[in-house]
């Protein structure tokens, strides 16, 4: 159809509209309608005009309402962590609102290192339902890109090293947040691993790689969580930006996965109409207007006025749009209001916060620290007292109120033990910050140092990349000398990964605090004194020293000449220690309790039709200690003879079981075809070969006490 006609039709179905769009019961309206009937008969009583304005923003976070069919503007926000205070209309600054505050979740590395999807799901209600109070149609989050180089800026909003533990982390939050009729928006789809140049760097990677690492994480979120919102990101991918990406966009998410919703860019990530119209772009957002410059507004319909773009094209990118509008019930009246910082979302933010810390160390059970035995506590460390939910960019949060550190101590303790405070370190230095905390630290029984990092730029912050693995501010230097002085001094590390090599072995106690939002005081010291008994474990390998990381190693990263090429493959994070027998820090998966847990018994039971597993692993669990606990148990699976190079071994299953002291659960995990099988480069497809496997079980990448072969009799191959 030309346009010519179709203007003509649309004149006569504009005549129609107005007269029926007075009838309440047009079907787009009805909510007994099934969807698809609802879209179509919306899509038809759009004008060009309207359905142009549906396919870009008309401020930072909203686009064009269409009054005369009862169409709202619909309002999109930030971020994984909340819902971020209320940013423009056309600037970057904020509104300056008194109504925008937001309950701050743990930061994504937190919720991941829980290694519980219940979590992720309950974090997602909470984000979901805030969402929704605050009158968001579409949050932007959670972000799943693969921690590929510790020094990336954004690693704090992702969830860890592993496509698995990111996907299943991920589907549970976005089923969550969505059930409170919003849409999530998976981001950065897809390879944005570095913020080094990240609106411009173009990544090459092999096949492999790309499907087995770096796709998996939203692949699982599009197919199993039903995410209705998929954000493209800033880089290039083998030349073509990604916002635009014919090959990620058309061939895979749409072609390959089924993807039914809408794919929108990053703000600013579009640099071409010809390319965003025909390769899979629904909707533009940006930074600075006229919204009506924007690739997908004016140059768009110009170009359809000309036939250089077929209607029909139009028209699927305006259906999607118009699918996640009604599948959220923007326009029902029985549309879920939503709750804002209840009591029950607070403490959601404190259990992701307790079940994300992960204990590093803890020689000689200097914790869980027993305020009935100790008289003063001396708390060092900018970071007691740093309120970290209001940075970071655009998953900033205004939080209703954050729990420092040491306010949750003082809670905790406050009565019973005399607590000092002593500041330590600060940004730029200070003259005698040092002396005053070793002063302190000498006349108290225990220290508790809480440092780390903070979301200033070139730390943990959008952006920019970290230039190194360090703690700033002289932290190493002061640590070394607070354990000189105190011998009981516990380190606890906010942010993400740091080397902890010139004081680690002196330090009794390491506690891996993340970001851990605005419950966290209360969840660390929950920690500390022994309410919360720790369960959190790593989602990323912590390296001795930053060239031992896969990218740092092969001088991988940042790239050169514009392009970084992933030229260690698959070998991410553990996947590379493990295959190159490099010994890290601490292993990806590893976290220690206040109790200790045995593990006996595997037997491998395959299944026997087509309802059960292709195979479970059962194995006894123990908890053999004196406390209560949970234990995140790992199972890892190595093929031994593959006919292309595989990493040593790579995650395939994991579950969170908490026993009282002295129980055991018999344990299973159960594994398809998913588990054996690697992406054949050579055919395209997924490929579990017939050959020798060794499944292995325990509570880290490398303490496997349970291993046991298994022969994959058939080799299967599947899209
Ligand atoms: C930013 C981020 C993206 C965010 C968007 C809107 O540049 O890359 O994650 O959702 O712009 O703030």
């Amino acid at each position: 159809m030309t346009l010519n006609t179709a203007s003509r039709l649309g004149v006569a179905l504009l005549a129609l509209a107005l007269n029926v769009c007075a009838e309440p019961t047009a079907i787009y309206m009805d909510p007994q309608q099934p969807l698809e009937q609802r879209v179509a008969d919306l899509l038809g009583r759009l004008t060009l005009e309207e359905k142009i304005a549906q396919l870009h923003g008309d401020s930072k976070f909203t686009t064009a309402a269409i009054p005369r069919l009862g169409i709202p503007r619909r309002w999109l926000s930030d971020g994984p962590h909340g819902v971020r205070e209320d940013i423009g209309p056309d600037t970057w600054n904020a509104s300056g609102h008194t109504d925008d505050f937001a309950t701050a979740m743990p930061a994504g590395i937190c919720l991941a290192a829980t290694w519980n999807p219940e979590l992720g799901h309950a974090e997602g209600q909470v984000i979901g339902q805030e969402a929704r109070a605050r009158g968001k149609d579409i949050m932007l989050g959670p972000g799943v890109n693969i921690l590929r180089t510790p020094l990336c800026g954004r690693n704090f909003e992702y969830l860890g090293e592993d496509p698995l533990l990111s996907g299943r982390m991920a589907t549970g939050y976005v089923r969550g947040a969505q059930a409170a009729d919003i849409a999530s928006c998976v981001k950065h789809f897809a390879a944005n691993n570095q913020e080094y140049q990240r609106g411009t760097i173009n990544v090459e990677m092999d096949e492999r790689t790309l499907r087995e690492i770096y796709l998996p994480a939203f692949k699982m979120v599009v197919q199993e969580g039903r995410v209705w919102s998929v954000m493209g990101a800033y880089n290039q991918l083998r030349g073509e930006h990604c916002c635009h990406n014919d090959y990620l966009l058309n061939h895979i998410l749409k072609g390959e996965w089924g993807f039914q919703g809408l794919v929108m860019s990053d703000w600013a990530g579009v640099h071409d109409t010809r390319q965003a119209v025909r390769n899979g772009l629904d909707l533009e957002m940006g930074t600075d207007g006229p919204y009506d410059d924007f690739y997908l507004a004016r140059p768009y319909r110009e170009g359809l006025q000309h036939g250089d773009y077929p209607l029909a094209g139009l028209d699927e990118k305006v259906r999607r749009n118009l699918r996640v509008m009604l599948a959220t019930h923007v326009l029902d009246a029985n549309r879920k209001p939503g709750s804002l910082n209840t009591a029950a979302h607070q403490k959601t933010a404190e259990q992701v916060a307790a079940e994300g810390l992960v204990l590093l160390k803890n020689r000689d059970q200097l914790l869980p620290l027993d305020p009935q035995k100790i008289v003063s506590l001396a708390v060092i460390g900018e970071n007691a007292v740093r309120l970290q939910a209001h940075g970071g960019e655009s998953s900033e949060i205004k939080a209703f109120y954050e729990v420092a550190p040491l306010s949750g101590i003082l809670q905790r303790v406050g009565s019973s033990v005399n607590v000092t405070f002593s500041e330590g370190y600060r940004k730029g230095g200070d003259t005698n910050l040092v002396e005053r905390a070793l002063a302190a630290a000498r006349q108290a029984d225990v220290v508790v140092f809480i440092g780390g990092l903070n979301h200033d730029k070139g730390f943990d912050c959008e952006g920019a990349d970290r230039p190194n693995l360090e703690l700033p501010y002289g932290q190493n230097e002061l640590i070394q000398k607070l354990v000189a002085a105190n011998p009981r001094t516990v380190v606890v590390l906010e942010g993400t990964m740091v080397t902890m090599d010139t004081w680690l072995d002196q330090v009794p106690a390491v506690v891996q605090a993340w970001y851990p939002g605005m419950e966290g005081g209360n969840a660390l010291a929950a920690v500390l004194f022994g309410d919360v008994n720790p369960s959190g474990k790593l989602p990323c390998t912590f390296p001795r020293r930053l060239l031992d990381s896969p990218a740092h190693a092969l001088g991988a990263y940042p790239g050169t000449n514009g392009t970084v090429t992933y030229t260690e493959g698959l070998l991410v994070g553990y996947r590379w220690f493990d295959t190159q027998h490099v010994e890290p820090l601490f292993p990806f998966g590893y976290g220690l309790s206040y109790t200790q847990f045995k593990y006996s018994n595997l037997k491998l039971v395959p299944g026997t039709n087509a309802e059960q597993p292709l195979l479970s692993a059962e194995f006894d669990l123990t908890n053999t200690g004196q406390r209560p606990g949970a234990e995140v148990v790992e199972l890892y699976v190595h093929q031994r003879h593959p006919s292309l190079a595989r990493p040593e071994q790579e995650l395939k299953g994991f579950q969170k079981v908490g026993l009282n002291p002295g129980e055991t659960r018999r344990v299973s995990v159960p594994l398809d075809r998913t588990a054996f099988a690697f992406y054949d480069d050579r055919q395209h497809h997924w490929r579990a070969e017939a050959d020798e496997f060794e499944i292995r079980v325990g509570g880290s990448s490398r303490d496997l006490p349970l291993k046991q072969r298994y022969q994959l009799p058939v080799t299967q191959t599947f899209p």
